[in-house]
């Protein structure tokens, strides 16, 4: 491994900020029923779920626009074709995830009427518009089976880093460290 180049910094750390705001939003939503509902921390969490998302959905302008314009530092030694495809694929569908999950979950919000709250506030942003409530049941069943899919889509990215860092041992990972 010779090039020590990494990916522009704003891109680094937008990257990790997400990682962090993606597990907060399965987690504050995964593990909502331990609490029981009407206590402060239950009733905080749907709402940081919802900004969780939120912050997600923001950041990948700003990490688009930085992708376009910085590039992709070399991969030492390059990929194989396969790799290069499925590694490709892999990343199409994450930022499809990025951008759809987090939709998806106004939609479900706005086809019940409900706006967005601010947590810990009695503030709620007011919906822009009333998708229908033949939009929710469909809203919904996809947050639910996106969030299902996106364990194991989530999980082989880690699983790639792991690979790239072990077995095939080139600069994939501290390209993005
Ligand atoms: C990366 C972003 C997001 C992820 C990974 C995510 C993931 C999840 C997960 C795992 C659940 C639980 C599903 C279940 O109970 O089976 C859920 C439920 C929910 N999410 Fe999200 N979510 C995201 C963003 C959002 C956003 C931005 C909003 C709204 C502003 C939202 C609104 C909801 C609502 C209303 C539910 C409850 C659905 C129900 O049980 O009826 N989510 N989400
Ligand atoms: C919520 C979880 C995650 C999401 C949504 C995510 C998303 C992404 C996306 C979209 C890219 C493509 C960047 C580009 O356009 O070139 C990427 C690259 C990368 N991610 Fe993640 N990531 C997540 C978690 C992780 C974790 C936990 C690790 C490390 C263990 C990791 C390591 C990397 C590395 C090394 C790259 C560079 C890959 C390359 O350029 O070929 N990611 N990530």
């Amino acid at each position: 491994m010779s090039s020590n180049e990494r990916y522009a910094f704003g891109l680094r750390a937008i990257h990790w900020a997400v990682v962090g705001l993606v597990a907060a939003a399965y987690a504050l939503a995964e593990f909502r029923g331990w609490f029981p509902r009407g206590t402060p921390i239950r009733s905080a969490m749907m709402p940081l779920h919802f900004w969780a998302g939120i912050g997600v959905l923001l950041l990948l302008l700003p990490r688009v626009g930085l992708r376009l314009k910085h590039g992709v530092p070399a991969i030492v030694p390059p990929l194989a074709t396969w790799e290069r495809a499925l590694s490709m694929l892999t990343h199409v569908a994450l930022y499809t995830f990025l951008l759809v999950q987090p939709v998806l979950g106004v939609m479900i919000l706005w086809s019940e009427g409900r706006g967005i709250p601010v947590p810990f506030t009695d503030i709620v942003l007011a919906p822009w518009f009333a998708p229908g409530a033949a939009i929710e049941d469909v809203a919904e069943d996809l947050h639910k089976l996106l969030a299902t899919i996106f364990y194991w889509v989530i999980g082989l990215h880690i699983a790639a880093a792991v690979y790239h860092r072990f077995v095939r041992k080139d600069n994939v990972l501290q390209r993005m460290l």
